[in-house]
């Protein structure tokens, strides 16, 4: 297996472009389902998740066209064949259930493999599955799939009230009201960035939705809906890593394609910790104010708050801030497993239960250390760069679902940061 050596060698400086959002575009693909016509998706990001959902997509018989280098993403599910999505698909990843939304709403009926659990905590779908039963779905739960049938005539608009936020909730049950008949009214919906594209994208394709972006999103459905061509929004999660990377080891360094309206909780938190951030015409531009990172207490919450994907690489950054940070999380349970790699490297952290009180030391020393998912792994990452010696990072894999070419793009600013082949 793979592994990435990342040496701390002071100081960047440069540009970093900013990828599509990987959790946009796993909305995005499987808005193709909803139409015979085509869909393509612009400034895709190059990802094995991404993979994952085209290998799903063709499963069921879309055609999805990897162009330019992968950044244009052109499908169509003209002739779909299947409206059954396998475990061995979706247990590899957990966005392979928002398919579910877009196939019974156009087909009337559809069989989801259930995602099962994840290294991040228990994760169930149940309030997918409300969401559906409130639009008049029946839905049976049998031998790990989930059998959905919609009532003759299609799905019917209905109120669905989340009892807490959901991102894919609300994505799917947006996918699958565009085409119920009457009005859907989501109550307490995820109000993130990527909700917004997706509102924007099926716009796009023909859907009447009103309210994107505010916690009540009313969806007016219509009988079928057309092709459209649409530009993946800006990973706002790459983004914040990247900004933290001249945060914690110095430098100056400009991410393209950035804006702070992504980020606000996050630019907040990074400004009380002693790092600028200025909008230019391309992007932002980050560095360190002056002397040492200052320790500041991070709750995480659904946007607009402090976002549960950053937690783990903002704890890189305060492991050697001046004075002990309080990190909540209060998205997932389960969420602090780089914690006892940092420890490894000399970091000072506690950890009870959802809490992590972390005490800034001088120095992070580099250590052989462990990627545990996605987000883990690229705080271990950030980490190394401040660290003195090497850091050597394995199970990369996790790294290859959310960020493309994180060596060169770190390399390029001046990090001494390699990837080699394991046995
Ligand atoms: C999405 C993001 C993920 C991010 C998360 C929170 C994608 C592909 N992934 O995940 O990167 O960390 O939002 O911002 O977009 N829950 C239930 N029942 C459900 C659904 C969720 O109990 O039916 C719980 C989850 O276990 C979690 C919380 O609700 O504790 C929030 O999860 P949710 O917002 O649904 O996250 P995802 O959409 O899976």
């Amino acid at each position: 297996m793979d592994q990435i050596i990342v040496t701390g060698n002071g100081p960047l400086s440069g540009q970093i472009p900013i990828a599509g959002a990987k959790n946009a575009c796993l909305t995005l693909m499987p808005a193709t389902l909803l139409s015979e016509e085509p869909l393509t998706l612009t400034n895709a990001p190059r990802l094995s998740d991404i993979r994952t959902m085209t290998t799903l997509l063709q499963s069921l018989g879309a055609e999805v066209q990897a162009l330019q280098d992968g950044q244009v993403l052109a499908m169509s599910s003209h002739d779909l064949t299947s409206v059954r999505a396998d475990y061995d698909i979706v247990r590899k990843m957990r966005a392979s259930i928002l398919v579910l939304g877009p196939l019974l709403a156009r087909f009337g009926h559809a069989e989801v493999s259930l995602p099962g659990g994840c290294a991040i905590g228990a994760r169930p779908v149940d309030l997918h599955l409300k969401a559906f039963e409130a639009m008049g779905a029946e839905l049976d739960l049998r031998e790990g799939y989930v059998h959905a049938k919609a009532p003759a005539g299609g799905l019917r608009g209905g109120i669905v009230e989340f009892p807490f936020v959901s991102v894919g909730a609300t994505e799917n049950a947006l996918m699958a009201a565009t085409l119920a008949k009457g009005t859907t009214v989501l109550k307490n919906a995820a109000r993130e960035p990527e909700i917004v594209d997706l509102a924007q994208c099926l716009r796009k394709m023909g859907a009447q939705i009103d309210g994107e972006g505010t916690s009540e999103i009313t969806i007016q459905g219509v009988d079928t809906l057309g092709g459209a061509t649409h530009r993946v929004v800006t990973d706002r999660i790459e983004l914040g890593t990247y900004m933290l990377a001249p945060a914690i080891c110095g430098g100056e360094v400009e991410c393209l394609g950035g804006r702070i309206d992504l980020l606000a909780a996050f630019c907040e938190k990074l400004d009380a910790a002693g790092i600028s951030v200025e909008e230019t015409p391309n992007g932002l531009k980050v560095a360190r104010k002056n002397g040492r990172v200052s320790a500041v207490d991070v709750t995480t919450e659904p946007f607009p708050g402090f976002p549960t994907d950053l937690q783990a690489q903002m704890m890189a950054l305060l492991c050697t801030a001046g004075g002990t940070s309080v990190l909540e999380e209060k998205i997932f349970e389960n969420r602090f497993m780089h914690a006892p790699e940092l420890i490894r490297m000399g970091a000072k952290i506690d950890v009870h239960g959802g809490t992590a009180t972390v005490t800034g030391v001088d120095h992070l020393r580099g250590a052989p250390v462990m990627a545990t998912d996605l987000r883990a792994s690229v705080s271990l990452i950030l980490a190394g760069l401040a660290a003195e010696g090497d850091t050597i990072v394995s199970r990369v894999y996790h790294l290859d679902r959310g960020y493309e070419h994180v060596v060169r793009k770190l390399e390029s600013v001046g990090a001494k940061i390699e990837r080699v082949s394991g046995q």
